[in-house]
């Protein structure tokens, strides 16, 4: 006999239990389940009489909660936790029950899943959430991925509790397997590339600039009512305002500077060296959190190495400018990379993706939410095929009204030794992209030379080799 529940989660951690709440909040039946029961009962005790809630001790019992077909969110932590929820639901499922997987996993694994569960008659979904604890109980961005006739059976309870804007829920199909979990992929991606951003500008004000923090703090607080307005930087401005109780300076100067990562930033950046896109703002992004996680070796090479003599630049008010436009162009361009690995993963997977929708679905509720997101919702509407966002006339300009300013910044950090990988490998993908005719050439005689590996030339087709090292000819490879 079927329950009552009309949807059902499982792993009632942060998320999960945040997920049931706001499902709930929003008039719709909810079961409840907790691989440790004390859990459950918990959450029962403390949120039951938000909603209409099945707690259930046993997986048996929550199963048997669902209407038919049944609708179960997995909220579990990424990797074997989710095939083993998987496996214990099989046996409980009828054909035709949905299981949804709302964790970070990785797409690949949702790829399989997919597989493995509509060979049981079952139908997967993995849907991406972003939004932190807060997002998931008010309003999360959501970006399921799966077979569109099971999410058109969960679809309007995601759009119900999705964040808003303007009327448009920020929840949309994004296409099938693991096309969801492979966005919520690439917009932590960007996540990890806008905080960096954040720090490098941060650093730069700091120790370039001579500010504390909270100088600092109200410098982001004016740059998030420009063009830079979004989630990350206005609570930028809070975590740099906040006094520490224990020693009454800023918070921001006692925690320890080694960041930590639990790997899709680290996926996206795989996965575009996989796909060949250069996506050299996250992979850097990635990288500084690797080299932050040295922090003993850096403490040696801080008493070893030399640099630049420290000081500070003169002109202060100009340069905190100028790094708010290269904070801008570095941003612009770290959103355009991503964009663009997310065409190339379309392409190589069948998604078919519409980037518009997914910049649509990312103005609200998730981490990276910002103003300009409208801008790259426009352009892909005008241009859906688009090769790369900075060909938009709209970032076309503001990336060449700020190029001065972002070059004299990575001078001026150049010149102090503070180090900017996020701005600078930005700058030099912008360099590079911009160039019709670029250095490959050389790279190209060079690998005939050791290799025999030939090279095409611009005056003749074909493929050719020269016998470098023998008699200097060249030969034609390709008849
Ligand atoms: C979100 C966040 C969320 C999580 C990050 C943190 O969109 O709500 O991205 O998924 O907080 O994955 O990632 P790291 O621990 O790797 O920084």
């Amino acid at each position: 006999m079927a329950g009552q529940s009309r949807i059902g989660v499982t792993g009632l951690a942060v998320m999960g239990a945040n997920l049931a709440r706001n499902i709930a909040r929003h008039g719709v039946p909810v079961a409840v389940h907790n691989r440790t029961t004390a859990r459950m009962t918990e959450f029962i005790q403390e949120y039951g009489h938000e909603g209409t809630f099945t707690g259930a001790e046993r997986l048996e019992d929550f199963v048997a909660a669902l209407e038919k077909p049944r609708r179960i969110i997995v909220m579990v932590k990424a990797g074997a936790p989710v095939d083993g929820v998987i496996e214990d639901l099989v046996p409980l499922l009828d054909p035709g029950d949905i299981v949804i997987d709302a964790g970070n996993s990785h797409f690949a694994d949702t790829k399989r899943r997919t597989e493995d569960c509509a060979r049981r008659g079952l139908r997967f979904m993995g849907i991406g959430v972003s939004g932190g604890e807060e997002g998931a109980l008010l309003g999360p961005s959501i970006m399921p991925g799966g077979d569109p006739a099971a999410y058109a059976q969960v679809e309007e309870v995601l759009t119900a509790i999705a964040a808003q804007v303007d009327g448009t829920p920020c929840c949309t199909h994004v296409g099938p397997d693991g096309a969801g979990h492979y966005v919520k992929m690439v917009h932590n991606g960007i996540e990890y590339a806008d905080i960096q951003l954040i720090a490098e500008a941060y650093d730069l004000l700091t120790h370039v600039v001579g500010l504390d923090a909270p100088d600092i703090a109200k410098i982001f607080a004016e740059w998030n009512t420009g063009d830079l307005e979004s989630f990350l930087i206005e609570i930028t401005a809070k975590v740099l305002a906040k006094t520490d109780e224990r020693t009454g300076g800023p918070l921001v100067d006692v925690i320890v500077d080694e960041a930590e990562q639990k790997g899709t930033g680290r996926w996206t950046a795989i996965d575009a060296l996989d796909l060949g896109v250069p996506l050299t703002g996250i992979t850097e992004a990635v990288f500084a959190r690797t080299l932050s996680a040295l922090r003993a070796e850096r403490a040696a090479a801080a008493a070893t190495l030399a640099g630049p003599a420290p000081g500070r630049v003169e002109n202060g008010s100009d340069l905190v400018d100028d790094i708010r436009q290269a904070l801008y162009a570095s941003k612009v361009v770290a959103y355009a990379q991503g964009f663009a690995q997310m065409r190339a993963a379309s392409i190589a997977n069948g998604w078919n993706l519409d980037l518009g929708a997914m910049a649509t679905i990312w103005r609200g509720g998730c981490i990276i939410r910002a103003q300009f997101l409208n801008r790259i919702r426009d352009a892909y509407a005008q241009h859906p095929d688009l090769d790369n966002l900075l060909m938009v006339p709209y970032f076309t300009e503001a990336v060449a009204n700020a190029q001065d300013a972002w070059r004299r910044v990575i001078v001026k950090a150049t010149e102090h030794g503070v180090a900017i990988p996020a701005f600078s490998s930005s700058l030099s993908y912008y360099d590079g992209y911009r160039r019709e005719r670029g250095p490959a050439n050389l790279i190209q005689g060079l690998r005939d030379f050791f290799g025999a590996h030939t090279y095409r030339r611009l005056d003749v087709e074909g493929s050719f080799h020269t016998r470098w090292a023998q008699d200097g000819a060249e030969v034609r490879t390709d008849s």
